[in-house]
């Protein structure tokens, strides 16, 4: 049995944000119903088309393990077979811009009258306040939340990165407080409502640039590489480029291979309890003793110089050399890996991280399969559905619609009833 099995999941989301929240839900075992409007569906399933005529990999790959249900929600049946679904799901899923789910109807309160255990989760661009009308995605969160601003090397832009934290971080939260919500339930007997804004789950994610705002007012932010180059710093938290975000001094450097490679590169760690082993592997023993570098402390000042003799040492190696070498001797680095590296990594690919899926309009592609494991609940992943694949069998083994009905349904413009694919 899954860890979630017997949750049903009205999964009212589109683009990454609440797909990728519901996905996590199905892995884990709930019964997650997508539904999606006639005739279009998620518009992510035409956005970056890379095989015509099939599901876009950004669509397919945020929508595994779900079914698809098609309604117009906003036609007078479609209406009622959501509130039929309200009635019968656990939990509510939406990520629609503000005020679309009480223009369609559904107000919390509406809601509630429906399902009193229902739980209500949403994703929002922004908290209340003087933003939370606002449409919202990735970037502009990442921009909100703090991230931008602390991205990027200090004389150039800020910068968004590529990790979805504004979407698929977002989705995280959101997750965990879905499932916070069932446990909170089978106590209170009650549903909630649970909302996840962007912004705050990026700020989240940024924490310890919020430490370093306050550290400020205390001098100058020492571990930062500005302070051993002079430069002065000014009233907010600044960009750090690649230094470690922590205590221990690190930056990214160059390996064998670099000038033709653009990812020939390891991110270097010289952890203070490392340093000895550091010294010696680089060629200079002196460091361990000498004045002005024997201590952690001591060494902030220099760090330029310090990074510029390890990297004479690593653009001697392999990105995979250095990893070799310096694990045994606890020295923690990272070698700088592509998509392309990643995708091949049999070791991902051993544990699901990496999946092949397949899918009947597109073939088989990989896919990042779950990254939480349980040992009670194993992931499978499977391909995620056509528009309204699941349409007829969720009408009628899931709501208790008649075949009768179900044409009617579809005779008043509420639903189109899709056949399955063929190539299965
Ligand atoms: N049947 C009929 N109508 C449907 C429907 C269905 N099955 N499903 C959705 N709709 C309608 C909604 O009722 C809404 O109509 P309305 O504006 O007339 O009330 C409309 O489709 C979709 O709304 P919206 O969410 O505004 O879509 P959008 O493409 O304009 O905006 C976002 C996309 C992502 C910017 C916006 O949804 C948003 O800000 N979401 C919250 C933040 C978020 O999750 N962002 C990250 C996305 S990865």
């Amino acid at each position: 049995m899954k860890a979630l099995e017997g949750v049903k999941i009205l999964d009212f989301t589109h683009v990454q944000s609440g797909p990728t929240c519901t996905q996590l839900l199905a892995w884990f075992g709930a019964d997650v119903i997508k539904v999606e409007r006639p005739g279009a569906g998620d518009a992510t399933r035409k956005q970056l088309v890379d095989v015509p005529n099939a599901d876009s990999l950004y669509f397919t790959m945020l929508n595994h393990n779900k079914r698809s249900i098609t309604i117009d929600t906003k036609n007078p049946k479609g209406k009622e077979v959501l509130e039929r679904l309200i009635k019968t799901c656990d939990v509510l899923v939406e990520n629609f811009a503000p005020g679309a789910l009480d223009r369609m109807g559904f107000s919390w309160e509406r809601i509630q009258e429906l399902n009193p255990r229902m739980i209500m989760a949403s994703v929002k661009g922004f908290g209340p306040g003087k933003y939370e009308d606002c449409k919202v995605y990735e970037n502009v969160a990442q921009c909100a939340g703090g991230s931008a601003s602390t991205t990027g090397f200090l004389d150039g832009l800020p910068m968004v990165t590529g990790a979805q934290i504004g979407d698929t971080g977002t989705g995280l939260h959101l997750a965990i407080g879905i499932v916070t919500a069932l446990y909170h339930r089978e106590k209170s007997g009650r549903g909630q409502k649970v909302l996840a804004p962007m912004q705050d789950g990026v700020l989240n994610l940024c924490r310890v640039k919020l430490r370093d705002q306050q550290r400020l007012a205390s001098g100058p932010l020492k571990e930062y590489s500005q302070y051993g180059e002079g430069i002065a710093f000014g009233e907010a938290t600044p960009r750090a480029g690649n230094d470690s975000g922590g205590g221990q001094p690190g930056r990214i450097l160059k390996c064998k291979g670099w000038e033709t490679d653009p990812n020939a590169y390891t991110y270097f760690i010289t952890q203070a309890a490392a340093w000895d082993k550091i010294c010696d592997l680089i060629g200079e023993p002196d460091w361990k003793t000498a004045p002005g570098y024997d201590k952690p402390v001591h060494r902030l000042d220099k760090l330029n110089k310090i990074f510029n003799r390890i990297e004479q040492w690593t653009m001697t190696k392999t990105k995979f050399e250095v990893m070799d070498i310096c694990n045994p001797l606890d020295i923690p680095v990272g070698p700088i890996l592509s998509m392309k590296e990643i995708m091949d990594d049999e070791g991902l690919r051993k544990t699901g991280t990496i999946v092949q899926v397949d899918h009947p309009e597109r073939g088989p592609y990989f896919s990042v399969g779950c990254p939480i494991k349980l040992s009670d609940s194993p992931v499978e992943v499977t391909r995620s559905p056509l528009l309204g694949e699941h349409t007829s069998e969720i009408l009628t083994q899931v709501l208790g619609y008649s075949d009768d009905e179900v044409a009617q349904l579809k005779e008043a413009g509420a639903t189109e009833v899709v056949k399955k694919a063929a190539a299965e």
